[in-house]
């Protein structure tokens, strides 16, 4: 299949990475997939924090195994995909083990040779990472088309995400980024965001698009606690206009083709890096 054709049948993929923890990706891929799904797109959310997933409890729902199954060859992605009644799928990511914590080169070629058969059946693929820089979260986000990075206004977050933008440009050749700004209100979103433009302006090679601002609400902790949506509100309305502001995004050209097409790039540039080409600041 050449990239044009597999481009016309391939879903858009968009991973949800953060460089600090608990900053809220799962809670927004959660509702990013069920807005999609209302829209009538085909999606499937890959529960990418391997070992430590949370995509399932947030939603309340139980699968019968993991992405585990499929890496060790005990069963097919299509057995262990859970269709969910918020009106997705989910590819859930396990709970409880370390091991997959830096999937090696076998492992990911089976994850993508999975994925080439699956994702013919969906419009959008999401991918949830783990916080961070580990080896994972850059081979999925480096995977995708689209990369959205979440993060709040504490300075460790900020800090975090840049480094996190850095490795992901300068290691892995990524170099445009969706942002949202969460536990804030409009003004300090919009000035969060502006720190981040600014230093990366400044150091980095890579494009920053804000896509909004979600405030800090007791309703986000009750949906939370009830494993269920955020449906009205304040928080829900803001976090609304931020995931059309995804979902509307025209896809990027120069990154089209599925999963599929980045993961040998991905495979590539991580081994670069290893090798000591990537370059910091
Ligand atoms: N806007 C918000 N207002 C209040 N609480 C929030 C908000 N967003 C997230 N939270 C709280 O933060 C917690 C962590 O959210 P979530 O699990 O989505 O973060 P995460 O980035 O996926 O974390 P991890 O890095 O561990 O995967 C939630 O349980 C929720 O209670
Ligand atoms: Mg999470």
């Amino acid at each position: 299949m050449t990239k044009n054709e597999a481009v016309k049948t391939s879903p858009r993929v968009i991973a949800i990475c953060s460089g600090k923890g608990g900053v809220g990706k799962t809670f927004f891929s959660i509702h990013l997939a069920s807005k999609a799904g209302q829209q009538g797109l085909r999606v499937l959310l890959l529960d990418a924090d391997l070992g430590m997933a949370n995509v399932d409890v947030m939603l309340g729902m139980s699968g019968k195994g993991s992405i585990r199954q499929v890496l060790s060859g005990a069963a097919r992605l299509s057995d262990v995909l859970v269709h969910t009644k918020q009106g997705f799928d989910v590819l859930p990511g396990g709970s409880g083990f370390s091991d997959l914590s830096a999937l090696n080169t076998q492992q990911q070629q089976i994850l993508m040779d999975e994925m080439r058969e699956a994702e013919k059946n969906y419009d959008l693929v999401l991918i949830d990472t783990a916080a961070g820089i580990g080896d994972n979260v850059l081979f999925f986000v480096a995977s995708a088309e689209s990369s959205l990075v979440v993060l709040t206004p504490d300075p460790t977050s900020l800090t975090d995400a840049y480094a996190l933008i850095k490795v992901l440009s300068q290691q892995r050749d990524v170099h445009r980024f969706m942002v949202l700004v969460n536990q804030v209100d409009a003004f300090e979103g919009e000035l969060t965001f502006r720190r981040l433009m600014s230093v990366a302006d400044r150091y980095l090679d890579v494009q920053l698009d804000y896509v909004g601002c979600v405030p800090n609400s007791k309703d986000v902790q009750k949906a939370v606690q009830r494993q269920s949506l955020l449906t009205s509100g304040e928080a829900f309305q803001a976090m609304d206009i931020a995931l059309s502001s995804v979902l509307s995004r025209p896809r990027d050209d120069s990154r089209q083709g599925g999963l599929q097409f980045f993961w040998e790039h991905s495979l590539g540039q991580g081994l670069n890096a290893e090798q000591g080409v990537g370059s910091s600041v």
